[in-house]
C-alpha cells in the first residue's frame, strides 16, 4: 500500500498537491488527528494517498419536498469519484424549502449561501459536488462556490414528472394559481382542489414548470457549472442518476484541471444565461440570483443587461407558465442542449463549461424531438423581445422587471388609477370585498414586501385578484409591487420595484386614485405626480421599525441590498477563495 507521504504542511512542501494535503499530509499530532477521526467511519488508509477529496454538499431534507430524494442522487455521485479514483465525503447543507418556510425561503437564500462557503472553505475538500433541487438551494450554492472558488460541479435533483388531473396535465405551482382563481370564483370546490394535489405532485423532484428551480437548473448549465442535459432528466428517471454518477467521475478530473467557478462563470457566461432564460421563457427571479452569483465574481453585470442582451432573442420553450407543457415533456424534446444549439447564433460557444470542452463541441450532437416543446428560430413560441422586460421610470428609479411571454398582451400597455395597499395582507383582507372600489382597469399597488421591507422579498406580485372581479370573468389585471413572483405564476405583474418602499422608494408615496402608466415596449413605468408633489408627500416621511429585533433577520434587513443588485447581503459581495487564513494544528 502506498501510504500518504506525510510532509510539514508548509506551503513548498504541498505545492502540487491537492489542498486537502494541507490535512492529510501534515505529520505528528496534527495528522493523526485529521486522519484518525475519519478512519472512524472505516475508511481504509489508502483514501488519504493525495487523491482527490470530494465533498458532496448535500441540501437533502424531508422539509424541503423537491430535495427529499438527493440522499439517493449522493450515492449516485459518490459511485462516480470512487470510480474515478477520488475520496467523496457527504455532507448536508442548510435546505431551503420554497413552499414550508416562513416568512419566504429568500429570506434565507443568502444565509445558506454563506453557510455552504464557509463548509467548503474550512473543510479538506478539493472539490465540490454541489446538490440542490428547490428554488433558492441552486442559486445560494452558486453563490457559495463563486465565493470559495474551489473547482465544483452542480447536480441539479431534477423535475417531478409531469402534473395529471383528470387526464390533464397540470403544473405545479401554475395550476396553484389558477385553482384559486377557480375556487374564489366558484367554479371549482374544495374537494376537487384536494383531489388535484396528489395529481400535482405525483413524484419526488422539484416544480415541473419552467418555475424558478427549472430555469436556474438550465441556468447552471447554460453557466457551464452542471453537465449537458442535466436540468431535464425528471427525477424519477434512471438517468438522472447516470448523470450524477457521471458528475461524480468528471469533479475528480475538474480538481486534476484546477477548472474553478471563477473561470467559468465569466461574462460570457452571464450572457449565454441571459439569453438562454430568454429563449426558455425563464422566471424573473433569475434576474435576482444571476446579479448576486455575479456579484460574488465581481463580473460586472447591471440589471439592464437583462434587457438589453435578452432583447433579440425569442421565446423557444413552451412550458408553463408562458406555454403549455412540462419539464418532462422538455426533457424528451432534447432538454436544454437542443435549446442551446438553436441558440448558437446568440451564445458565445467558445465558453468552456465543466465539460473541459466549448458550448459548441458540447451541443454539436444535440436534437430537438419535439418542435411543439422546443421550437426552432424559424417560427418561435413568441417572437424576439418577449422575455422579460427592465421598465424605468419615477416610480421606479432602480427598475423593475415585468416577464411578458406569461402577461396579458393588451395589458402591457395601459394607463388605470391605483388602488394602493400598504402590505400583501392589507391586500388579502379587502380583496373579497364587494365594496372594494376596483374595476378591470384599476392598477393594484401592493408595497412593503421587497428586501427589508417584508423582510425577505417574497413571491406575493402575483397575488390573486378581487373576488368580485373573478366572479365577473375578469382573468388579469396590472398589478405592481415590490415583491417578486414565484417563477411558475403569470399576469401582468411588475416586480422588483426598487428602491423598494421600506426604503423610501417612490413606491411608498403612491395614494389611492393617483394615475400610473405602464408602457412595457417602451420599457417605462410612470406615476403621473409632479416631483413637487411627491417631494411634499415624502417630507417627514420615516422607514418603519423592522419587525425583527434579533437574529439573522435583523443582520438580514440591515444589510441586504436592493432587488437591483441582487438582494445579496452587503458584506458576502465578492469572493475570499478556497485559503484558509490560520490553522489550529
Ligand atoms: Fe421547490 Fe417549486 S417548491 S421547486
Amino acid at each position: 500500500m502506498r501510504y500518504f507521504a506525510v510532509v510539514n504542511g508548509s506551503d513548498e512542501a504541498l505545492a502540487g498537491r491537492p489542498r486537502s494535503g494541507a490535512w492529510f499530509a501534515a505529520e505528528g499530532r496534527a495528522g493523526m488527528i485529521y486522519r484518525s477521526w475519519l478512519r472512524s467511519e472505516g475508511i481504509t488508509p489508502e483514501v488519504f494517498d493525495g487523491r482527490p477529496v470530494i465533498g458532496v454538499a448535500n441540501s437533502w431534507s424531508e422539509l424541503t419536498p423537491c430535495n427529499a430524494h438527493l440522499r439517493s442522487v449522493a450515492d449516485a455521485v459518490k459511485r462516480g469519484v470512487w470510480q474515478a479514483g477520488g475520496f467523496p465525503l457527504e455532507f448536508p447543507t442548510m435546505s431551503l424549502g420554497e413552499t414550508l418556510m416562513r416568512p419566504t425561503a429568500m429570506l434565507f437564500r443568502n444565509l445558506m449561501a454563506m453557510e455552504v462557503e464557509e463548509l467548503l472553505r474550512a473543510n479538506p475538500l478539493d472539490g465540490v459536488v454541489l446538490l440542490s433541487g428547490c428554488d433558492k438551494t441552486t442559486p445560494a450554492m452558486l453563490m457559495a462556490a463563486a465565493s470559495a472558488d474551489l473547482p465544483a460541479i452542480m447536480v441539479t435533483g431534477g423535475p417531478m414528472l409531469n402534473g395529471k388531473f383528470r387526464g390533464a396535465d397540470v403544473g405545479s405551482g401554475t395550476h396553484v394559481w389558477r385553482f384559486e382563481a377557480e375556487l374564489v370564483a366558484g367554479r371549482m370546490t374544495q374537494e376537487e382542489c384536494v383531489a388535484a394535489e396528489s395529481g400535482m405532485a405525483r413524484s419526488c423532484g422539484h416544480c415541473m414548470t419552467m418555475g424558478t428551480a427549472s430555469t436556474m437548473a438550465c441556468l447552471a448549465e447554460a453557466l457551464g457549472m452542471q453537465l449537458p442535459g442535466s436540468a431535464a432528466w425528471p427525477a424519477a428517471d434512471s438517468r438522472r442518476y447516470v448523470t450524477a454518477q457521471t458528475a461524480g467521475q468528471r469533479i475528480v478530473q475538474l480538481v486534476r484541471e484546477d477548472l474553478r467557478p471563477s473561470q467559468i462563470m465569466t461574462r460570457q457566461a452571464f450572457e449565454n444565461a441571459i439569453r438562454v432564460n430568454a429563449a426558455i421563457g425563464g422566471s424573473t427571479n433569475a434576474v435576482i440570483h444571476l446579479l448576486a452569483i455575479a456579484g460574488r465574481l465581481g463580473v460586472p453585470l447591471r440589471l439592464d443587461d437583462f434587457d438589453e442582451l435578452a432583447r433579440p432573442v425569442p421565446t423557444l420553450v413552451n412550458l408553463m407558465p408562458s406555454g403549455r407543457y412540462l419539464m418532462e415533456d422538455f426533457c424528451y424534446a432534447g432538454g436544454l442542449p437542443a435549446v442551446m444549439r438553436e441558440l448558437q447564433d446568440f451564445l458565445h460557444n467558445d465558453h468552456v463549461g465543466v465539460t473541459g470542452r466549448t458550448l459548441a463541441e458540447t451541443v454539436a450532437g444535440a436534437e430537438c424531438w419535439n418542435r411543439d416543446v422546443i421550437a426552432g428560430l424559424d417560427a418561435p413560441l413568441q417572437p424576439p423581445g418577449s422575455g422579460t422586460a427592465v421598465l424605468r421610470g419615477n416610480l421606479c428609479p432602480g427598475g423593475a422587471v415585468i416577464k411578458q411571454s406569461a402577461a396579458s398582451p393588451q395589458l402591457l400597455k395601459h394607463r388605470g388609477q391605483a388602488l394602493v395597499f400598504d402590505s400583501i395582507e392589507e391586500y388579502h383582507e379587502a380583496a373579497g370585498r364587494e365594496d372594494l372600489p376596483v374595476d378591470a382597469a384599476t392598477v393594484l399597488v401592493v408595497r412593503g414586501a421587497g428586501p427589508k421591507g417584508y423582510p425577505g422579498m417574497p413571491e406575493i406580485g402575483n397575488f390573486v385578484l378581487p373576488r368580485k372581479l373573478l366572479e365577473r370573468g375578469v382573468s388579469d389585471m396590472v398589478r405592481i409591487s415590490d415583491a417578486r413572483m414565484s417563477g411558475t405564476g403569470f399576469g401582468t405583474v411588475v416586480l422588483h420595484v426598487a428602491p423598494e418602499s421600506a426604503v423610501g422608494g417612490p413606491l411608498a408615496f403612491v395614494r389611492s386614485g393617483d394615475w400610473i402608466e405602464l408602457d412595457t415596449p417602451g420599457r417605462t413605468l410612470t406615476l403621473e405626480v409632479s416631483d413637487g408633489e411627491l417631494d411634499r408627500r415624502r417630507a417627514g416621511w420615516a422607514p418603519a421599525r423592522p419587525p425583527w429585533a434579533r437574529g439573522y433577520a435583523r443582520l438580514y434587513t440591515e444589510h441586504v441590498l436592493q432587488a437591483d443588485q441582487g438582494a445579496d447581503l452587503d458584506f458576502l459581495v465578492g469572493a475570499s477563495g478556497a485559503q484558509v487564513p490560520r490553522q489550529n494544528h
